[in-house]
């Protein structure tokens, strides 16, 4: 799908050939003395039209325009999220067979969230999986236009919108892959095919070299299953060498049954999404080659199935962790924290100006947060709070939790340096703290994504939170690392 940026206002608009068009009306609006202005102000004139977000009124080949299908849609105070919830509904109210190219107008000048929102709304709106499918319905949607008055002053917002919705829609194909469709072995061959992209590089490395680190930890969530373990290290390197990296760190575990301790079988299937955070991580890769920014990430995802087997780990079970603490495994469904730690260990090496993790951690988190936040812990102040308003301003939200030294008491063990799993409360919490003990040596946070990553339901799927958050907040470091 091609978007493209138009500095056009209603008068402009009217005359361009499309498909649908979607004009975008404020509470705000002020019409001028075009066909198309004049055409509003009567419709809001005589109520057909309400400027709320929601409220739509549909058009067939009306005079003032050229396209077959017109949407007035309200948007209420322009603001990002009621652009998005206007837009969700206006494109589905417009989609059909012959919805090639779609024109979307805003009637009023753009805010620059708007015209982000907008991108995104439009990408979300027709995104459509195909992979397993024997008759894929694609997506027929092939360009779309948005016009705006003032859309010089916004063409940088929209370039990077149009930069993140390639990274959502990598994040959310590779989450919605089924997990006989996404092993660890693919997972690792997607992120070696981002490496041909300009300034990316990356490195994989199998159950050998990972032994050899000494990652036991990573091993034993691992053993479990026939599918071998792949640890993927992505480089995008768009600085000087010298400058130190921010490091992203993202859960791959490509199907979580619980292992021995296993998780019931209502919506198990849901659990090929355990890996939305190392998705997460692709997309943001890919978002950086359109992007271009003069900074160095490193991504690092370890990748394996938790399984059940006669090889797998057991309740009671201590391993060794490459940072050499021993860790008591009493939950094997606690396993995310597992392949995580040895993770951070190995981000270390990096020696990174901040190091971020991304998980589906916690049934506990999508307990305290739901769908609309993802949980957010930093040991460092700075961190936190960038990361806090980066998902603010690509209203991809977060939400802090606190990591008061108390919260750790349950995670002691009379068998080992720590054990994986602590009481039922404040689960999200104490599994941060878990890792928080990996992540001493440099400034750390870490997004619990497990209500947001997807959706269940009717809808089901992938939503590929949080690559704009992630990608907000390298942009936003360009410059001062
Ligand atoms: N992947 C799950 C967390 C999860 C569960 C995410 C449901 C989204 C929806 C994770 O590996 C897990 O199983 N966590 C356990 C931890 C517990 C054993 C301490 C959980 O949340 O129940
Ligand atoms: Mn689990
Ligand atoms: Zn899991």
């Amino acid at each position: 799908m091609n978007f493209e940026l138009k500095p056009l206002g209603l008068v402009g608009v009217s005359s361009e050939k499309c498909d649908a068009l979607i004009v975008l009306v404020p509470h705000t609006f002020k019409g001028a003395k075009d066909d198309l202005s004049v055409l509003i102000t009567q419709a809001i004139k005589s109520t057909d039209l309400e400027t709320k977000p929601g409220k739509m009124l549909a058009l067939y080949r009306p005079m003032q325009a050229n396209a077959a299908r017109v949407v007035l849609a309200g948007v209420g105070d322009g603001s990002a999220r009621q652009v998005r919830t206007a837009l969700l509904a206006a494109v589905a109210s417009v989609k059909s067979p012959a919805f090639k190219k779609l024109l979307v107008c805003f009637a009023a000048p753009a805010r620059e969230e708007a015209i982000r929102a907008a991108v995104l709304a439009v990408a979300d709106a027709t995104y459509a999986y195909t992979h397993t499918k024997s008759k894929p319905e694609a997506r027929i949607l092939q360009k779309v236009v948005l016009t705006a008055t003032n859309a010089t002053e916004v063409q940088a917002s929209f370039d990077r919108a149009v930069a993140v919705v390639a990274g959502v829609e990598l994040a959310k194909e590779w989450a919605n892959r089924p997990a006989n469709h996404a092993t660890p072995v693919a997972l690792a061959q997607a992120a070696e095919k981002l490496a041909q992209l300009p300034k990316i590089s990356c490195e994989v490395l199998g159950p050998k070299e990972v032994a050899k680190l000494g990652m036991g930890s990573f091993l034993a969530v691992a053993q479990g299953s026939e599918q071998p373990l792949r640890f993927v290290v992505l480089r995008y390197s768009g600085a000087a060498k010298s400058q130190a990296p921010t490091v992203l760190v993202g859960k791959g575990i490509t199907f979580d049954s619980g292992g021995i301790s296993i998780k019931p079988a209502a919506e198990m299937d849901e659990m090929k999404f355990d890996m939305s955070g190392a998705a997460s991580v692709l997309g943001v890769f890919r978002s950086l080659s359109l992007l271009k920014p003069a900074i160095n990430v490193v991504g690092l995802i370890p990748a394996c199935e938790n399984l059940l087997s006669g090889r797998a780990v057991k309740p009671g079970d201590v391993v060794t962790s490459m940072s050499g603490q021993t860790i008591e495994i009493l939950n094997t469904d606690a396993e995310g924290r597992l392949v995580l730690c040895d993770a951070l260990t190995y981000a270390e090496r990096f020696k990174p100006a901040a190091v971020i993790d991304i998980a589906t951690l916690t049934g506990a988190c999508m307990v305290a947060l739901g769908a609309v936040r993802s949980g957010l812990f930093s040991t460092q102040e700075a961190l936190g709070s960038a990361l806090f308003a980066a998902g603010e301003a690509s209203q991809d939200l977060c939400w802090r939790l606190p990591l008061d030294e108390d919260y750790a008491e349950g995670l002691k063990s009379g068998f080992a340096d720590v054990a994986n799993v602590a009481g039922r409360a404040g689960g999200a919490i104490t599994a941060a703290k878990f890792l928080q003990r990996f992540a001493e040596k440099f400034p750390w946070a870490h997004l619990d994504i497990a209500g947001t990553a997807w959706k269940s339901g009717a809808g089901k799927g992938a939503t590929g939170r949080p690559v704009g958050l992630l990608v907000e907040y390298l942009l936003e470091r360009t410059g001062t690392q």
